[in-house]
């Protein structure tokens, strides 16, 4: 029998006195003719007619981070990171596009991670993928051990696009969306309840405390 279906989705989120929560949506890859933009204009397309969540784009792109870290960057490593650290400090819970990369997730994104700390913690984190046959699940398994370790928490649901380039038209439309967009609906219901949950726990008692 498939789990998914005894589990009722989480109740929508109320949207609260504190206003919308705020997603930030993180496009992994930075490769030249890169695809996740035509994925991450998929996934901005589902938060349009949410009122309960809002969505602000990270890009690894706009930001070129050394592999090397630092404790005390240059100052030119400290202005590409001022492109990318308040998006994700501001957020209250981030959607991670990757797709896969020889079984992994791209090292820029590795990199984005690495040199945040504390703008991952206890926050939920929802993954969608793409790739060749596997769709970036491999990508997205690791990637849950990686956040485990910063303290924040994965949600069970994913969006995951196999062969991706042949799944959306020239014109970045899905070619089939029924079943993209009822995942993606079902992921971000999950992806609020736990950053609803966690604002307010937060609220009552700051983690760690
Ligand atoms: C270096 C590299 C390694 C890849 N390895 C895999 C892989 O292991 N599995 C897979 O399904 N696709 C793999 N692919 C295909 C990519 O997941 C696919 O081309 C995807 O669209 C890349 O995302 P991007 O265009 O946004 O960078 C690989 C692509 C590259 C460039």
């Amino acid at each position: 029998m498939n789990p998914t279906t005894e589990v009722p989705a989480p109740s929508p989120v109320s949207p609260s006195l504190a206003g919308p929560l705020k997603v930030a949506v993180i496009l992994g890859s930075n490769r030249e003719g890169r695809f996740g933009p035509v994925v991450a204009d998929w996934l901005l397309g589902r938060f349009r007619d949410r009122d309960d969540l809002v969505a602000e784009v990270v890009d690894t792109a706009d930001a070129g981070l050394p592999t090397a870290l630092s404790s005390s960057p240059s100052p030119e490593v400290a202005a590409e990171l001022a492109k990318v650290t308040p998006g994700l400090a501001a957020a209250d819970a981030f959607v991670v596009l990757t797709p896969e990369y020889n079984h992994s997730f791209p090292a820029s994104l590795k990199a984005l991670i690495d040199w945040h700390y504390e703008e991952w913690r206890a926050k939920p984190v929802a993954f969608v993928s793409y790739g060749g046959v596997s769709g970036g699940l491999r990508a997205v398994e690791q990637l849950r051990l990686v956040f485990a370790e910063l303290h924040a928490v994965t949600v069970r649901d994913t969006v995951s696009f196999h062969n991706a380039g042949a799944s959306f038209d020239d014109a970045g439309r899905h070619r089939d969306p029924a079943a993209p967009d009822a995942a993606a609906k079902a992921m971000l219901d999950q992806l609020a309840w736990w950053a609803s949950a966690l604002r307010t726990a937060k609220e009552a008692r700051p983690y760690g405390s």
